[in-house]
């Protein structure tokens, strides 16, 4: 062992010497991550959280699995320019020679990596973006966040169970949001109730009072919403000023409406008020203490929210890959040892299905209730390991 350290080091120096240094990384020691997030622009808090996240697992797990070290590297692709995405994962692949890709806050940019992933045979773990096709485009593609049906459907089932019969879907115009419409209307219809208006609200720069307007006069008993991580603060502003609950109209949501990383400055018009999701911060689990008080040691003003969780999960995922493969190197032998893999999770149990390499686990209704003067989803129905493609 000692021997080929040391050789290992002497061609590292040699290499150096000769002005290669990514063949002295390629022959380290070291598992390179390439963490590509939006750290800046509309959607950094996303970064933010991931960030925490995966720093937060490193420190209560140690640096090491499989007998590698693992190093993160951050790159920041601003959130709204697949382009940059895929350049930030060429250069990651091709300069820096990571052997994993991990990341991707929104949907068009983890499409836009996929080819690179492919191309490399390189793992690329999706943490937050979570339209259902994703990880059909690349047979490297794992994902530990959720998926969009996933989320909808049960809140769907949920509102025709309890006294919703009429709705409105109000969802971002892009991905995520048109699978959360689809979904939402199929679950909705099929149990009785109906979809009177579909309203797509623009990705960039939105204001939804206009759209808040029309849902006001078209007086539905239930507002199915969907926003991306960060923008249910706006709506739900918009909501309570246009006097919609005084209306009659019951808003229900994802879960990325009522983020945890905003929710307690959301104040009292969200009280009550019902969504479907993966993850809450108030998840009463040993699992989820624990990932709280590591989170805390590394942000400690911020609470975790979903997006949080997947970052975790998502480098749990990759740790669990190094130590099933000795620490290999090799992107087909990495995927494989991800599929089929079950942990309890800080949200609860979930499995990465082996057909689809995408997250199968429990989905949560949640109502926004006040517990020892901080605003929570708390979780009161539970339905067991939804499947990704439901
Ligand atoms: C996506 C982004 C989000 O911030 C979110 O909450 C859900 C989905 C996405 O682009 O896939």
């Amino acid at each position: 062992m000692t021997h080929l350290t040391l050789t290992r080091r002497g061609l590292g120096a040699v290499a150096l010497a000769l002005g290669a240094p990514s063949v002295a990384r390629a022959q380290s020691g070291v598992f390179r991550i390439g963490l590509i997030l939006p750290m800046t622009g509309p959607f950094a808090s996303t970064g933010r959280q991931i960030e925490a996240a995966v720093r937060a697992y490193l420190r209560q797990h140690g640096e090491s699995f499989g007998g590698r070290r693992v190093e993160i590297l951050l790159r920041d692709d601003t959130g709204t320019q697949p382009d940059v995405t895929r350049r930030l994962a060429q250069e990651l692949v091709v300069r820096e020679r990571v052997k994993a890709l991990a990341g991707f806050g929104l949907t068009p940019l983890a499409l836009a990596a996929a080819p690179i992933a492919t191309e490399a045979k390189v793992p690329m773990v999706v943490m937050a973006a979570a339209t259902s096709i994703i990880p059909s485009r690349s047979p490297f593609i794992l994902r530990t966040s959720f998926t969009l049906p996933q989320a909808t459907k049960p809140m769907a089932q949920w509102a025709a169970r309890n006294g919703i019969r009429s709705a409105v879907t109000m969802v971002t115009d892009y991905a995520p949001g048109l699978d959360a419409e689809k979904a939402f209307k199929e679950q909705f219809t099929a149990d009785g109730g109906q979809v009177t208006a579909e309203l797509r609200t623009p990705l960039r720069n939105p204001d939804y009072a206009p759209f808040l307007q029309r849902v006001r006069d078209a007086a539905p008993q239930g507002l199915f919403i969907f926003v991306p991580s960060g923008e249910g603060a706006a709506v739900m502003k918009q909501f309570a000023e246009r006097g919609l609950a005084q209306a009659g109209v019951r808003p229900i949501g994802t879960g990325d409406v009522l983020d945890d990383d905003i929710l307690n400055d959301m104040g009292d018009p969200v009280l009550g008020m019902v969504t479907a999701h993966h993850y809450s911060a108030a998840h009463d689990s040993a699992e989820n203490r624990a990932f709280l008080e590591a989170f805390r040691g590394i942000a400690p003003n911020a609470r975790p929210n979903f997006m949080a969780a997947g970052g975790y999960d998502g480098v749990h995922l990759i740790a669990e890959m190094l130590k099933r493969t000795g620490g290999s190197d090799d992107g087909e032998k990495l995927v494989a040892a991800a599929k089929g893999l079950s942990w309890t999770s800080p949200r609860g149990p979930v499995t990465i299905e082996a057909d689809t390499r995408d997250i199968r686990q429990d989905m949560y209704i949640r109502r926004a209730e006040r517990r020892d003067g901080q605003i929570w989803n708390i979780e009161f129905d539970t339905i067991a390991q939804v499947r990704p493609n439901i």
